[in-house]
């Protein structure tokens, strides 16, 4: 009888310890995956970094080509893509408290090719929607390639830019 308790009392906890880690795991997962979830979400930059609550206004209300997007449910992640540098810079701004909107600027800067990831692939095949314009292209002309926010500002009113120095040729500034 003693002999087998002794038996089988290592055999219940070897049976249970894998149980334990099995529902730490379980909880683990379905956290993560919930907070990811909550983390593509305007909701999640806005309440967790409390200096882009602004940034979610603007992208309900606009103006700037995020609000145009939300109609379209492009989210706040699929511009500021979530790079492993750009959220170590994100957490670190928070802590030391270095919140500055034209430093963060800088640092959210949108890449020409995330934009053309989802607009025509390259320069050249975007440029063929506004050829109409002839070399008055916004999308290719004498000057060379231009990045998108210059003149399509995340969130703030449109730029002209070409219309800054001589006749803009027509084009006319969405949004
Ligand atoms: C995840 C895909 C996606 C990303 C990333 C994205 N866009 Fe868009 N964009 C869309 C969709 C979808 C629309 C609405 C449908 C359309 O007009 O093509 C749109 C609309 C636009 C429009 C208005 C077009 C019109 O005719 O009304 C402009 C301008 C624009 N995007 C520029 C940009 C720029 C600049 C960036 C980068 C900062 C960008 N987009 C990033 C998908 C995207
Ligand atoms: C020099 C300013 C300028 C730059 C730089 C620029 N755009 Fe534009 N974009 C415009 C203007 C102006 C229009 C509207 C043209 C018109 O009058 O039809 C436009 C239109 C668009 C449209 C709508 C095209 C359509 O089907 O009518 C998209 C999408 C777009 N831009 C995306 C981009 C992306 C992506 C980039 C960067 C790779 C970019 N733009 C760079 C000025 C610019
Ligand atoms: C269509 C692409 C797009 C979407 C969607 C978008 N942004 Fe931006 N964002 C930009 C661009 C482009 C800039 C660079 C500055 C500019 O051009 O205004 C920027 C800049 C920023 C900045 C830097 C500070 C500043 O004022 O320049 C913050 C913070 C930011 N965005 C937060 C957000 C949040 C939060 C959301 C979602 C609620 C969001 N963005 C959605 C394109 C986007
Ligand atoms: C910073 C000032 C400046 C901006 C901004 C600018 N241009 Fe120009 N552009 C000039 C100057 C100066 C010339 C004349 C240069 C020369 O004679 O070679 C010129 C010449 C041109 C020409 C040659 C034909 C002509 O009429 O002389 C075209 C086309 C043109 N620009 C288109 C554009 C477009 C499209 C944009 C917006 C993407 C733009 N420019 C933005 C300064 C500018």
């Amino acid at each position: 009888m003693a002999e087998e308790k002794n038996v089988s009392m290592p055999s219940g906890k070897r049976k249970k310890a894998p149980i334990v880690i099995g529902v730490v795991v379980a909880v683990l997962v379905v956290a993560g995956i919930g907070l990811f979830t909550w983390h593509n979400q305007p909701s999640f930059c806005g309440t967790v970094c409390h200096t882009m609550s602004d940034h979610v206004t603007n992208y309900e209300e606009g103006p700037g080509i995020a609000h145009l997007h939300q109609a379209a449910n492009v989210s706040c992640l699929d511009c500021h893509q979530a790079t492993l540098d750009v959220q170590l810079a994100e957490v670190k701004s928070q802590l030391a408290g270095d919140t500055d909107n034209l430093g963060l600027a800088d640092r959210y800067y949108v890449d020409n090719s995330v934009c053309l990831n989802c607009h025509g692939g390259s320069y050249e095949e975007l440029a063929k929607s506004t050829e109409s314009l002839g070399a008055y292209n916004p999308h290719a002309n004498p000057h060379g390639e231009l990045n998108c926010n210059e003149c399509h500002k995340g969130h703030a009113t449109q730029q002209d830019t070409c219309s800054q120095c001589h006749e803009n040729g027509g084009q006319r500034m969405l949004a």
